[in-house]
């Protein structure tokens, strides 16, 4: 069974429909990247995910449960993790606190977590006890996404992880993807660099007005020159 399911999902935050019947499907240890125009509905398909708004058709599984229209509270017991686009740091703790912060939901000695934390992040190590608001925007990237592996997520999902990135923190980022994904942690992407993005996907999703375009392999929808023309510049 795959890690997650997205099967003909209809969402919305109001009367109108914003997403029209989305699919995507996750085994476990894979990299799932989401790409499109602006207003498609990538955003939406990740928050409909976590439970941030309500779902009115279709159904969302996570690991073996139904979890459409659940909680979000919920599914970090789960272990799901979401790292927003947006102020996902809190800028006056220190990169440790912040990381602690993460933890919330675990009772147990969170160390483990930290250590791997660094482990995949060594700048962050070296300013931990710097308030995060200090940090560069990669930097404090770096920050957010490691709050969210301090549940120790079998899934984490990403809005943007590279928004505002120089192309060489961007490489970065998408270097420390492919570390945590090797860490065994599935990944769902939505990003702005589709090349890029789709060049580390196992599965890629073009969505347009809320619905699938095209899926296919990262590489495949690469190599297709409609996705190409339409979707990545030319
Ligand atoms: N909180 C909200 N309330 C009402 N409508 C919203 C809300 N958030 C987004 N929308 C609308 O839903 C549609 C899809 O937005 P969404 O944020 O999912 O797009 P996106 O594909 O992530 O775009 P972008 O590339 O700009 O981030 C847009 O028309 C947007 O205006
Ligand atoms: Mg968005």
């Amino acid at each position: 069974m795959s890690l997650l399911s997205v099967r003909n999902v209809v969402a919305g935050y109001g009367a109108a429909p914003i997403l029209n019947g989305v699919d995507i499907s996750l085994e476990q240890g894979e990299i799932g990247v989401i790409v499109g125009p602006n207003g498609a509905g990538k955003s939406t398909t990740l928050k409909a995910i976590f439970g941030l708004l309500r779902v009115s058709s279709g159904t969302i599984t996570f690991d073996g449960h139904d979890i459409t229209n659940r909680p979000t509270e919920s599914l970090s017991a789960l272990r799901m993790a979401f790292v927003p686009q947006e102020q996902n740091v809190f800028k006056t703790l220190s990169v440790h606190e912040n990381l602690e912060m993460g933890a919330y939901v675990r009772r147990d000695d969170v160390s483990g977590l930290l250590d791997r934390v660094y482990d995949i992040f060594p700048p962050l190590k070296a300013k931990r006890n710097q308030p995060a608001g200090e940090l560069s925007g990669g930097q404090r990237q770096m920050v957010a996404v490691g709050r969210a592996l301090m549940i120790d997520p079998k899934l984490i999902l990403l809005d943007e992880p590279t928004a505002g990135l120089s192309p060489l923190f961007m490489s970065e980022i998408f270097d420390r993807i492919l570390a945590i994904n090797a860490t065994g942690v599935t990944v769902a992407m939505v990003e702005q660099n589709a090349r890029q993005a789709l060049g580390i996907a196992h599965k890629g999703y073009v969505l347009a007005s809320g619905r699938n375009r095209f899926t296919d392999s990262g590489a495949a929808l690469l190599a297709d020159p409609e996705v190409a023309k339409s979707f990545l510049g030319g």
